[in-house]
Order: structure tokens, then C-alpha cells, then sequence
């Protein structure tokens, strides 16, 4: 008899083989939550800097108190689908709450951002169309493609010039779905959204935008990279979470599309799950709404991504962007090996970060992901910084200036 589970020997041979002591990223346990910004890891205080929590929304005292009274209100879960007992007023609210801040007609919320990808990609483009995507994508995107059974056309990272050779040889009456992420979830870096929607709107795309890492501080309002780039109206779909700027589990996909309300029908990841739980779609109404009033927050925001680029650059680190494109700043490492020590020595000078490593991130990269958030004070963004310092020092990492 095959076991099934066999194929994934090597996997757990490699995972094994990495020189981890006491701690190792895949299964790390917050022991307790302190604030945005801080928890207790392995009984140490640990300033929390790779949680995706950008805009500190987790502990936004409206969201706690409007999640507190709908639990109270209506219990702990919807138990059904959308299109069965699961819709409560709250959903149509928070529905009509982000139409309106992307000042667009339709929304549509999901149980995940996962969810939202997987459900508008394969719905939108199926067998006989293509859909084109960068290669950097996240899963979700992958898997939507593969669920929807459209040819993949996958183009260089970023790459306009290549994105253009790639469109050309389509026909030209098939369907055509083109979809890039806003900021990329690994590296941090923006995509040349302008260029590449002027490419798709050419040659007779439609357009979806995942704003997962870029809701929130990116715009004037915080809807995302096409907002800030003055694109929105060259993009059909926009797709986005609740479990980064808005500080709880959910997703959406928003649009302007006349027909986009068949997608309650016919997308099966919306269709076929149980809906969110009221007390999430409560914090998410109350977290939009601080968000969409939170200049400051923003502000501040951008100014810690900007000093920890600028002093981890300073310090001789090599980073995987130029500038701080977003409030990701990855931190790039020559090999898995020095990753892990680096990781595990970090973390034992109190500062949680994401080890992502291949096939998570691109080829080649090794990283100690930062995400930083608007919560940090100045002194803890220095603190970050010092204790990348130490722990360089600590396991003789050659850095770039010395
Ligand atoms: C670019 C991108 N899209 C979608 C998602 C899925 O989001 P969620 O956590 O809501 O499932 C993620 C999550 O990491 C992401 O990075």
C-alpha cells in the first residue's frame, strides 16, 4: 500500500535538517498577547515586528467594543453560506461600508483574502480564457487560477517590457483576466501599477488589483496602491483582506461591474462555506471606519518604515528594496542556514520577525521579513534596530559597511 503522506519525505528531511536550538518559525507560540506591538514568546518580552498588523487596528477600542456587544447580540457564529441563513444585516452593512470607501458600486465580502482570490480568479476567468499574472503572485492567486482551469500566462516580476511580449501573442477576441498585487507580500515592493493597467486596458484585459499589503496606509483614503497612483479607474476588480490593515479574518472583492452581483450565484468559494461571525464583521465595520479617518496613523506609519529602512540600510544591511516602498522591509540573507541562525538569535533579543524562505519567497531569497507597524513608538523602531545590530554581530554576519 502507498502512503499517501510519502511525497512529502523530502520536505520534512529539509525541515529537519535546519539547525534551529530551542525555537524555530513554523511553530512558534505567542504565549500572550500584550499589545499591537508586543507579546510574550518562549516567557521573554518581545517586540512583535512580522505580524501584517500595519495599521494596529487588533486592539482599536470601537472594533473590541463592537465585536463585544454583536457576540452578545447574535453569538459566536452565522453556522451557514452566505446564500443560505448566513447573511445578517451586519454583513450588508459592512458591504455597503467598503462601496463606499472605494466609492464603487459593489462589494462582496469573503471568509478570507484566500477565499476572495481563489473565488473571483476562478470565476471570472474559466476554461477557454487566459489569465495573466505576475509570477511573484501569492498562492491565492495561483490557486485561483488552477481552480478556474483559464491558461496561465505568467510574466517576469514586475517586468512591463515582458508583461507586453506576453499579451501580444494572445487572441485577441479570448477572454483575458490580468492580476498583480499592489505592494508584494515578501520583498515589499510596489508594483508599476500605472504601466502595467495601461498594458491590460491596450490589449482588452480585465483588471484585478490585491491590495492585501497596501489597504490602509497606501492613498490619501488608504484604499491602496491604484488609489495612490491615481489608477483606480483602469482597474475592474479590486481585492482585498481583512487580516492585515483591519486587524481581524475576512476578505472582499469590490467592483463596478453592472453584472457583479451574479458572482453571489455562481463564485463557490463565497457560496460554499459558512460566512463570517457576526462579531468579526462588527470589528471590521468599526476598524474601516477608524481607518478611513486615520491620516495621522498613516502618517506615522510611513515614518517608522522609512527610519527602519534607513537605519538597517545605515548599518550595512542588504535589503531587498531601494527605498521603503511599504511597511515591509525585508532584510535579505545569503543562505537558509544564516536565516535560521539569524532568526532564532533575533528572537532571543526580543524581536519576533517572519523567516521566509524559498518556495515562499522568489529564488534566491532568504529573508528576515520586517513588518512594522503604526503602532510602534520611535524607540521601538531604534530598539528593532540595535537588536538586528546584536544579533549580526552575535553570529558574525559581514555586513555591507564593515
Ligand atoms: C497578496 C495576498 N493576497 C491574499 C492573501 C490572503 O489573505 P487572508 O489572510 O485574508 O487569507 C494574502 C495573505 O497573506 C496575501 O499576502
Amino acid at each position: 500500500m502507498v502512503d499517501l503522506l510519502d511525497k512529502f519525505d523530502s520536505i520534512v528531511a529539509q525541515r529537519t535538517a535546519l539547525p534551529f536550538e530551542e525555537a524555530d518559525p513554523f511553530t512558534v507560540v505567542m504565549d500572550k498577547i500584550i499589545s499591537e506591538t508586543e507579546a510574550i514568546i518562549n516567557g521573554r518580552p518581545t517586540i512583535l515586528a512580522g505580524t501584517n498588523n500595519y495599521m494596529g487596528m487588533t486592539f482599536n477600542q470601537e472594533a473590541l467594543e463592537a465585536a463585544h456587544k454583536a457576540l452578545d447580540d447574535f453569538g459566536t457564529g452565522t453556522t451557514g453560506s452566505r446564500v443560505l441563513n448566513g447573511t445578517y444585516g451586519s454583513h450588508k452593512t459592512l458591504e455597503a461600508r467598503i462601496a463606499e470607501f472605494y466609492g464603487v458600486e459593489h462589494c462582496m465580502v469573503f471568509s478570507t483574502g484566500y477565499q476572495a482570490n481563489l473565488g473571483m480568479i476562478s470565476t471570472l476567468a474559466g476554461k477557454n480564457d487566459y489569465v495573466i499574472i505576475d509570477a511573484d503572485s501569492h498562492a491565492s492567486i495561483y490557486d485561483g487560477c488552477a481552480m478556474g482551469n483559464a491558461t496561465i500566462v505568467r510574466f517576469k516580476h514586475n517586468d512591463v517590457a515582458q508583461l507586453e511580449r506576453r499579451l501580444k501573442r494572445l487572441p485577441e477576441d479570448a477572454g483575458k483576466l490580468l492580476v498583480v498585487e499592489g505592494i508584494y507580500s515578501m520583498l515589499g515592493d510596489s508594483a508599476p501599477l500605472k504601466e502595467i493597467l495601461e498594458l491590460g486596458k491596450e490589449y482588452g484585459c480585465e483588471t484585478l488589483v490585491d491590495e492585501a499589503h497596501s489597504m490602509g496606509f497606501c492613498g490619501e483614503k488608504g484604499r491602496g496602491i491604484a488609489e495612490d497612483l491615481g489608477v483606480e479607474h483602469m482597474v475592474d476588480y479590486i481585492v482585498g483582506t481583512f487580516s492585515k490593515s483591519v486587524g481581524t479574518i475576512g476578505g472582499f472583492a469590490v467592483s463596478n461591474h453592472p453584472k457583479f452581483d451574479v458572482l453571489r450565484l455562481v463564485c463557490r468559494p463565497y457560496v460554499f462555506t459558512a460566512s463570517l461571525p457576526p462579531s468579526v464583521v462588527a470589528s471590521a465595520i468599526a476598524s474601516i471606519e477608524a481607518i478611513s479617518r486615520a491620516g495621522n496613523r498613516r502618517a506615522h506609519l510611513w515614518e517608522n518604515a522609512k527610519m527602519l529602512h534607513g537605519g538597517l540600510k545605515e548599518a550595512g544591511f542588504d535589503l531587498a528594496t531601494e527605498k521603503a516602498e511599504s511597511p515591509i522591509i525585508a532584510v535579505c540573507l545569503p543562505d537558509i542556514e544564516t536565516a535560521t541562525h539569524f532568526w532564532e538569535n533575533l528572537l532571543k533579543e526580543g524581536v519576533y520577525v517572519n523567516m521566509a524562505v524559498p518556495p515562499a519567497t522568489p529564488v534566491g531569497y532568504n529573508l528576515m521579513r520586517v513588518s512594522i507597524c503604526a503602532q510602534h513608538t520611535t524607540e521601538q523602531v531604534q530598539e528593532i534596530i540595535t537588536r538586528f545590530i546584536n544579533t549580526a554581530k552575535k553570529i558574525n554576519l559581514k555586513l555591507g559597511n564593515a
